[in-house]
């Protein structure tokens, strides 16, 4: 009975999940100017692809947050072990959890008392991710959350009443508008309890063009990352998308930090999915995701504004990106 039970929400679940992707990407595309949500990159495929990206000599965030990570283990860990009392770590947009594997390793070594609650919206990573610390650290007590940010910390408080530690690695907070990270971390800082702890790996402003290549690499795969999306339309949504019409381009604005990915149509072209059509002149474009970068100055703004005080900031050798660690203060 149970068993059943469990298939209709799993099913009803899909049903939301998949209701809400056509809503967001007709809103999207029915924008003046076009965009697509890229929270949507990450399907099986999507993933896969992230991980080549990961690997690209010009993507250098994965190396200078890696080397944080095994370099500064010990810092990161001190400022997080809350004395030897119990916690948990949420990680939000874990990914295959690349550079969090040397942290969760420290900590069991040390018989520190912890849970790991990865939390991602792609559920293939999650289980990647289950498997690669059951494997590793068999004594980790993981619990996975599937969903989106917010709402996984809404569930992992049910699940916890223990001192708590987000996690939320790879620059993926450089996926929000910078007015956009003010809320998200308001609403994050409102959920936790004074003392609390939140790491952000920050990627930091630097030149232009080494930001701009990491974002448009030799070998296309950032490209095939970003026509993927318009793949996985196809397949779930019934599009018509000819991904050969379209390219990729990126820019990066040096005095605000922007980087932002488009795909271009190459024509003018009509695209049909459900029961929608949508029009692309010739040269039109889809933002398709932006990638923010930050000054310190700024980073210690945003803790300021959203209810948390810097700790410390953690930065790779060459300074080109920080694990920024922040505590959230009493209101
Ligand atoms: C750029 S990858 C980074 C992965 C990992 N944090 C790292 O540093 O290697 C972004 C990850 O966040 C997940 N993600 C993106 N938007 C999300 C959202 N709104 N809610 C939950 N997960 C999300 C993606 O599925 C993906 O695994």
């Amino acid at each position: 009975m149970k068993d059943t039970q469990d298939v209709f929400v799993q099913k009803t679940n899909n049903r939301v999940a998949e209701d809400k992707f056509y809503r967001e990407v007709l809103e999207g595309l029915t924008k003046q100017q076009k965009s697509l949500p890229s929270k949507y990159f990450y399907d099986a495929e999507g993933d896969r692809l992230f991980q080549k990206i990961m690997e690209c000599p010009e993507y250098y965030l994965t190396d200078c947050e890696l080397e944080i990570f095994i370099d500064r283990t010990a810092d990161l860990a001190a400022t997080i072990g809350f004395n030897h009392e119990p916690f948990d770590i949420i990680e939000l947009g874990a990914g295959d959890g690349t550079k969090t594997i040397y942290l969760l390793e420290y900590l069991a070594n040390r018989q520190m008392d912890f849970r790991y609650l990865p939390v991602d919206i792609s559920v293939n990573i999650l289980t990647e991710l289950e498997l690669l610390v059951h494997a590793r650290l068999p004594n980790v007590n993981i619990q996975v959350l599937a969903g989106e940010y917010l709402d996984m910390i809404a569930e992992a408080r049910i699940l916890s009443d223990r001192r708590k530690v987000i996690l939320f690695l790879g620059g993926n907070i450089g996926n929000l508008t910078p007015r956009e990270a003010i809320d998200f971390y308001r609403e994050i800082s409102q959920q936790l309890q004074p003392g609390d702890i939140m790491v952000t790996g920050f990627d930091l402003m630097k030149n232009p063009l080494i930001v701009r290549a990491a974002y448009d690499d030799a070998g296309g795969i950032t490209k095939e990352f970003n026509l993927n999306l318009l793949q996985r339309i196809n397949k779930e949504l019934g599009a018509d998308f000819d991904i050969n019409l379209f390219e990729h381009y990126c820019s990066y604005n040096p005095e605000n930090g922007a980087c932002k990915s488009y795909l271009v149509s190459l024509v003018q072209q009509e695209v049909s999915f459900e029961d929608t059509t949508v029009g692309f002149e010739e040269g039109e474009t889809i933002w398709m995701e932006i990638s923010q970068k930050y000054s310190p100055d700024r980073i210690v703004a945003l803790a300021a504004s959203s209810g948390f005080e810097v700790v410390t900031n953690l930065k790779d050798k060459k300074g080109w990106f920080t694990d920024s660690v922040w505590r959230v203060v009493e209101q």
